[in-house]
């Protein structure tokens, strides 16, 4: 459990807030790509980190993302023009670049020089992998662009997706970290008993710390030979990849707070050395589908919310729950979204919990936040956004004899040298 003090301070990540200020650390994923497909497009409003945020992409294809409010007497930047590369106020036709700087007041005195001491709060962007990357905190302190393997690869070989998620960032986190849950909330039975045998659900968890976050570990003991390993990488601030095995894409989620009661569900499935085919693209775009498959859902185009949601009990089928899947909910993420949207409500009161051995990537990942919240409240900064290079990694789903270590096996099954670990003793 956490002390509401302390669950205060993990889950709220407004401006000036401890979280706050760790997320203003880090890139964020805040749009598709495709949201902001052409130059002079109409502009996107959103909320991000608790802050209400204008992107429009300019005559020349550069992403401007700035403050809502015009400097000037505070109308929405929404209404602007987007005009020969700058976005132009509809209040009085000041208008601004994509960094921020005053191109044109044109109601005042010719010759006025008002113009060069006025700026629209600007946040740096970074367009990779089919996403619109922000960093919203200190100038002086923007990080390199971690090397996420699918903004490395081709176009075809990743396709990313979003929604919105009716709660606090940190309850979809703790469902990524948790691993002992795919064996129940995830069960598909058919002819099988409902209940998972206990070699499978009886897992043993550990975690280590890495160069750009944290691993949760869990083992399953399928027979004297077998261990199966399920490696999650938490990647800093909010980012995990699903164990996936051999031949399956790989599949990256993202949890970006719009504000402290909702979140961006960002999701990437890539293959590294292929383009994705045309079964995976399908179980993507989901085309006729109703809720989801697998990690990704289906969504209205222009507000990202989900088609199964609270209000229609996720598409909840009860027959479907007798006869074939343990919840009877279509797809793993509206599964998650099921149990995640509602833990208390978008905040879980996570004082009243009961943890017990299967949360224990949960604590993991709640410590590492909260210290690196408390350091840099003393002055020190975090270390991972500097890492760049140690974000090209892969999950890990393996059967292996059980004498293979979990950490060497994990540095062994990734793209490149992985940085440094500190693996935790079990307990
Ligand atoms: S409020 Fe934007 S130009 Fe006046
Ligand atoms: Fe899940």
């Amino acid at each position: 459990m956490l002390s509401v003090q302390d669950n205060e301070r993990i889950t709220r990540t407004g401006p000036g807030t401890p979280m706050g200020e760790v997320f203003r650390r880090f890139w964020v994923p805040a749009l598709l790509s495709s949201e902001l497909a052409d130059a002079d497009a109409p502009p996107l409003r959103f909320l991000l980190l608790g802050e209400r945020l204008i992107a429009f992409r300019d005559s020349d294809g550069r992403i401007g993302l700035l403050e809502e409010q015009c400097p000037h007497r505070h109308a929405s930047l929404y209404w602007g023009r987007n005009e020969d590369a700058g976005l132009r106020c509809v209040y009085h036709g000041w208008k601004f670049g994509v960094d921020g700087t005053c191109l044109d007041m044109p109601a005042e005195p010719a010759g006025s020089r008002m113009k060069d001491g006025v700026r629209a709060v600007a946040y740096e962007t970074h367009e990779a992998g089919g996403i619109i990357w922000a960093y919203l905190g200190p100038k002086d302190k923007i990080p390199p662009f971690p090397h996420f393997e699918w903004t490395l690869l081709p176009a075809d070989h990743s396709m990313a997706t979003k929604r919105l998620q009716v709660c606090n960032y940190l309850q979809n986190l703790e469902g990524e970290l948790d691993t002992a849950h795919a064996n129940f909330l995830h069960r598909e039975f058919g002819e099988n008993p409902v209940m998972p045998p206990p070699e499978v659900a009886r897992k043993r968890f550990l975690i280590a710390e890495t160069d750009f976050g944290m691993l949760s570990i869990g083992r399953s003991d399928l027979s004297d030979e077998v261990a199966y390993w399920r490696i999650t990488p938490f990647h800093l601030p909010s980012f995990t990849l699903i164990p996936s095995a051999g031949e399956t894409p790989y599949v990256f989620t993202g949890a970006v707070p719009l504000d402290d009661t909702h979140m961006w569900g960002f999701t990437v499935t890539w293959s590294p050395d292929r383009p994705l085919d045309e079964k995976e693209l399908a179980a993507i775009r989901l085309d006729g589908v109703h809720g989801g498959v697998g990690p990704h859902v289906v969504v209205d185009p222009v507000t990202f919310r989900t088609e199964a949601n609270l209000g229609n009990d996720y598409l909840i089928d009860r027959d479907l729950q007798r006869t074939g899947s343990f919840t009877g909910i279509p797809g793993t993420r509206v599964q998650d979204m099921a149990v995640q949207e509602d833990q208390d409500g978008p905040i879980c009161l996570r004082h009243k919990e009961h943890l017990g051995t299967t949360d224990r990537g949960i604590v993991g990942a709640r410590r590492l936040l909260l210290r690196l919240a408390e350091q840099l409240e003393q002055g020190i900064e975090p270390p991972q956004p500097q890492h760049a290079d140690s974000y090209r990694i892969h999950s890990v789903a393996a059967e292996v004899p059980p004498a293979v270590d979990p950490i060497e096996l994990w540095h062994s099954l990734q793209p490149v040298p992985a940085g440094t670990t500190t693996i935790e003793p079990a307990r």
